[in-house]
Parts: C-alpha cells; structure tokens; sequence
C-alpha cells in the first residue's frame, strides 16, 4: 500500500460515511478506495425506488473508473446503523464482482469498525474464481 497506512485509509472512509444518504435502510456505509495511488472516496446511496440504490464500494469503484485511475489496490469500508460500527460491513457479491474487474492480483478489503479494529483479507479469497473479461 506503499505511501498510504491501513490507518489512512480508514479515516477516510470513516469521512466518506457522513455523505451516506440512507433514509430507508439507516445503515451508512463509507469506503476508501486506494488505486492508482491516490485514494477515492463513496458512500451508499439509496432511492425511493429500493432497487437503484447504489452501494458505497460500487460509488467508489466508479469514481476512480471516471477518474481513470483502473488498477485497485485496497479498500477500506466501514458501516452501521448506529454511529460507531459494530460489526465488520464485507462489500455484498456485487461489489464483490465490480472490484475484481479492476483489482490488482493482491488486492486487500479492509472491514473496520474504527481505526485500530479492522480485519483484512485479499479480494481473491472473498470471491474466488470470480467471472472475468478472460474467458469471454
Ligand atoms: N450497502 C453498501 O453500501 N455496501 C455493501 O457492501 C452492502 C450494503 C448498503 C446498501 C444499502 O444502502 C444499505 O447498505 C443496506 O443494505
């Protein structure tokens, strides 16, 4: 993760939370996104029609995309109902599939509950043998 600490990462997505705009479900998500080298940033974003919801790893995915910055290292995510977390929020399967599009071969997910409480696995264990551009 070179210039940037597992610490870092969170704090941003701690920051990325407070964008949230989860009326409906009040779980706010944050995610930190480190490609390239320069961090992105997304938060969830629902609507009053539930289905175009858009998760916060996905908001980051896609900001980094449009940023053209296409080769993603890590992420950091952090998420609750209540202002502290309480629990590890692991990105949904679809998050899942959209990271690995773009994911480096080590890619990490960070899941933290604040700075210092986080667990860290690589991309590829969450989602093995993911479907990807290769075999199309
Ligand atoms: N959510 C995320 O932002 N990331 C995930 O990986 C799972 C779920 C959001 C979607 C919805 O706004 C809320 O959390 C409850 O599902």
């Amino acid at each position: 993760m070179a210039k940037y600490q597992v610490s870092d990462l969170i704090r941003e997505a701690m920051e990325a939370r407070e964008g949230a705009y989860a009326p409906y479900s009040g779980f706010k998500v944050g995610a930190a996104l480190l490609a390239d080298g320069k961090i992105y940033r997304g938060c969830n974003i629902e609507n009053a029609s539930y289905g175009a919801s858009n998760c916060a790893e996905r908001t980051a995915a896609f900001a980094a995309i449009a940023a053209g910055a296409g080769h993603f290292q890590a992420i950091a995510i952090i998420g609750g109902r209540e202002e502290r977390a309480e629990n590890y929020a692991w990105p949904c399967g679809i998050c899942r599939q959209v990271l690995s599009e773009f994911a480096e071969e080590e890619m990490q997910v960070i899941a933290a509950k604040d700075e210092s409480d986080y667990q860290m696995v690589s991309l590829r264990r969450l989602l093995p043998h993911s479907f990807s551009l290769d075999i199309l």
